[in-house]
């Protein structure tokens, strides 16, 4: 197999904790890549020889960065719906329904092309790993293609039957929660590797959670939740009950809440950008950290709620808006996604791991949050890398 030495990193996040941490940082460094694996780091001067070699010429280089929460397969946007927002009318999941009549009436190719480009755009803002949910089908057919769609493009799917009731369903709840249990569920596991429940007051309770989750989890998928975003409710409390990967938003965290997530070992997944685009209050993202609770970073990016395909302006939002400190927002953005995603193989670089490396075009990771707005990141394509040069920082 090919390997290929990228040396003369200036600054290398590692995510190892053999390096020191919490992101193990190398100075004047260098990652040997054979295949589409790391098989080496560390000092660029002690690099052993490889088939070809990239001069980075003192860039920085961290993990590719995990984004473990997107709503991707869908057609349409509602960027009316967005300007309204912003002249003052509050966000429901009363618009999702929007985006269901949209996408229904989408071909597969469409649908397909649609997240080709969105997946191409987190790409090129430094994005290697991306979780992609179902959701705005509400039908057998429409939730089962949709995930057949997503598949083409990660194995991290995720089944979201149960984001909100669809309209035909409005009269009669328990026969759509038997339908996403029941026959849905049986079409649509085999392409899914998750289960996700909207747990919020106009979408599911907290019974019907645990009824779809516990579904789920009988026919192999693992669970993850959409909790507390649009005030306070169960939505945590039920993630922590089914040890769930990860509990989404968090918005509305009591105490209580938080402290479950702790003791429960339940990833929280901050939304920042939801935040910034729907006028919110942040997530107490420091009550999580000082809590212990281990805290991923991911952008959402839906057409309803927030918009963003870019992890670097989660970052930048994390640090201004929710006081992390740059390291903790650059962690939670790699390695904190590869937790709530249960990989152990994204998110850090060391022997083993994905070759998955995001370059910036600029001299450190604190540029993320120090530069915001500003495309510095990108994902370094493995494929065409013989010809690839960074920008100048
Ligand atoms: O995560 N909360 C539920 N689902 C999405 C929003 C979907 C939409 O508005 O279309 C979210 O914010
Ligand atoms: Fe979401």
């Amino acid at each position: 197999m090919t390997t290929v030495v990228f040396d003369r990193i200036g600054e290398l996040v590692t995510n190892d904790l053999a390096h020191g941490g919490p992101l193990g940082v190398l100075r004047d460094a260098a990652v040997v890549v054979e295949g589409d694996r790391v098989a080496w780091v560390g000092p660029s001067a002690q690099a052993p020889a490889a088939d070809d070699r990239i001069d980075l010429e003192g860039a920085a280089v961290l993990p590719g960065f995990v984004d473990s929460h997107a709503h991707l397969v869908f057609a349409g946007d509602r960027a009316e719906e967005f300007a309204a927002r912003m002249e003052g009318r509050p966000y429901s999941a009363g618009g999702i329904a929007t985006t269901v009549a949209a996408t229904r009436e989408a071909t597969d190719e469409a649908l397909a092309a649609n997240v080709a480009r969105l997946v191409a755009e987190m790409a090129r803002q430094g994005t290697t790993t991306v979780e992609i949910k179902s959701g705005y089908g509400l039908t057998t057919y429409d939730e089962t293609r949709a995930l057949a769609v997503a598949r083409q493009f990660t194995e991290e799917t995720t089944f979201l039957g149960a984001h909100v009731v669809p309209r035909e369903y409005a009269e009669d709840v328990a026969a759509y929660v038997a339908l996403v249990t029941g026959p849905m569920l049986e079409a649509a596991a085999p392409h899914a590797r998750w289960i996700d429940v909207f747990c919020e007051r106009g979408a599911f309770d907290a019974d019907q959670a645990r009824t779809i989750l516990a579904a789920g989890r009988a026919a192999g998928l693992l669970p993850r939740v959409h909790a507390n975003q649009l005030g306070p409710g169960p939505g945590i409390t039920v993630a922590c009950e089914v040890a769930a990967a990860s509990a989404d938003h968090c918005t509305f965290a009591s105490a209580e809440d938080v402290a479950n997530l702790a003791d429960a070992g339940v990833v929280a997944t901050l939304l920042p950008g939801v935040e910034f685009s729907t006028r919110s209050p942040y997530p107490d993202a420091r009550a999580l950290l000082e809590a212990g609770v281990t805290v991923a970073l991911a952008t959402d990016c839906n057409p309803g709620s927030c918009y963003t395909s870019s992890m670097p302006l989660c970052i930048a939002l994390a640090v201004r808006e929710m006081r992390m400190s740059p390291d903790e927002a650059v962690w939670s953005a790699t390695a904190g996604g590869g937790a709530a995603l249960r990989l152990d193989d994204v998110g850090r670089l060391q022997a083993g791991a994905r070759a998955d490396l995001t370059v910036l075009a600029a001299p450190s990771y604190l540029h993320l949050a120090y530069r915001p707005g500003v495309p510095i990141a990108a994902a370094l394509d493995l494929d065409s890398v013989t010809g690839y040069r960074p920008d100048s920082s």
